[in-house]
């Protein structure tokens, strides 16, 4: 095990490269940390194994103050549709609670005309509907009779305690109303131009732009950090772990928003990677 740390701007970074599981006794105290957003390896052959799953959700008992929260976010697998769900189980055979599931939207194809938006929908000479599908996202297609394409992942809100409840800031990963009538119907505009933007996040998948500026084969975009993070209304200077590393996003999302980090990875490439990209925010 071997422990690197920066500070940096008032908060500190502390990448552990070490066992998720294992090593954490040694480098986390007891209740000390707020939030946890992370992303577990998906596949066998990269290391995910029930066995794992329940470390981690022992360790995050420990590791959390009571109010704590965990964001899971996990994808289905062709070889093991039922993974995200049965994760997730480890975590409430360990005394936690689900509070919520959120999907992560990856890749979206819209059929305008189903929108129902009349200056969206187009008419051809004969005044026909002419059909106008629009697509958005990255995904990899599936060459399957027998499936559809993947476009979405799951986020687990998992809470530690439902007696000591944190919160949700929901407008802090709120939208602008399209239609501002919104805004002086009922009480709906008292907290100005904000709507709760729900438990569906449209988020297009890191790997759209070019290939060369992945840092991590399974990265998320920093958004979906972000989010969890200003939706759980954390403090500045909170402490925030992601216990499955990789290239760093959670750690990027908590430098922005003025949180300490700390983040275990297996792999000693993936620790220098990830302080890279923290110093650079
Ligand atoms: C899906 S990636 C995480 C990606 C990260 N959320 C991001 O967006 O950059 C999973 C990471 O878990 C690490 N890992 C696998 N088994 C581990 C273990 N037992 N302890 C700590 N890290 C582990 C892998 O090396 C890999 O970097």
């Amino acid at each position: 095990m071997n422990i690197t740390t920066e500070e940096q701007d008032g908060v500190w970074f502390k990448g552990v490269h070490g066992d998720c599981t294992r090593d954490v006794e040694k480098t986390i105290d007891p209740r000390s940390i707020d939030l946890i957003a992370t992303s577990p390896p998906y596949k066998s052959k990269d290391g995910f194994s029930l066995y794992m799953m329940h470390g981690l959700a022992l360790a995050a008992r420990s590791a959390l103050k009571k109010n704590g929260l965990i964001f899971l976010n996990i994808a289905q697998l062709t070889e093991c549709p039922e993974r995200p769900f049965k994760a997730m189980l480890c975590f409430l055979e360990n005394g936690f609670k689900l509070r919520q599931t959120v999907i992560w939207e990856k890749s979206r194809i819209v059929d305008e005309i189903l929108i129902g938006d009349d200056d969206k929908v187009r008419r051809n000479e004969d005044g026909d509907l002419v059909r106008a599908p629009a697509q958005r996202g990255h995904f990899q297609p599936l060459n399957s009779n027998y499936l559809v394409n993947y476009c979405h992942e799951y986020i687990f809100v998992l809470e530690k305690d439902t007696k000591q409840r944190r919160k949700f800031d929901r407008l802090a990963v709120g939208l602008e109303y399209s239609d501002k009538t919104n805004l002086t119907r009922g009480t709906r505009g008292k907290h100005g131009d904000l709507h709760c933007t729900g438990d569906v996040w449209w988020v297009p998948h890191a790997t759209t732009g070019p290939t060369k500026s992945k840092n991590h084969e399974h990265q998320f975009p920093v958004e979906i950090p972000t989010r969890c993070i200003k939706l759980a209304g954390l403090k500045k200077k909170s402490t925030v772990w992601d216990p499955w590393l990789g290239g760093g996003s959670t750690a990027v999302a908590a430098k922005s928003l003025s949180m300490n980090f700390i983040g275990h990875d297996i792999d000693k490439e993936m620790i220098p990677l990830a302080l890279e990209r923290w110093k650079e925010v």
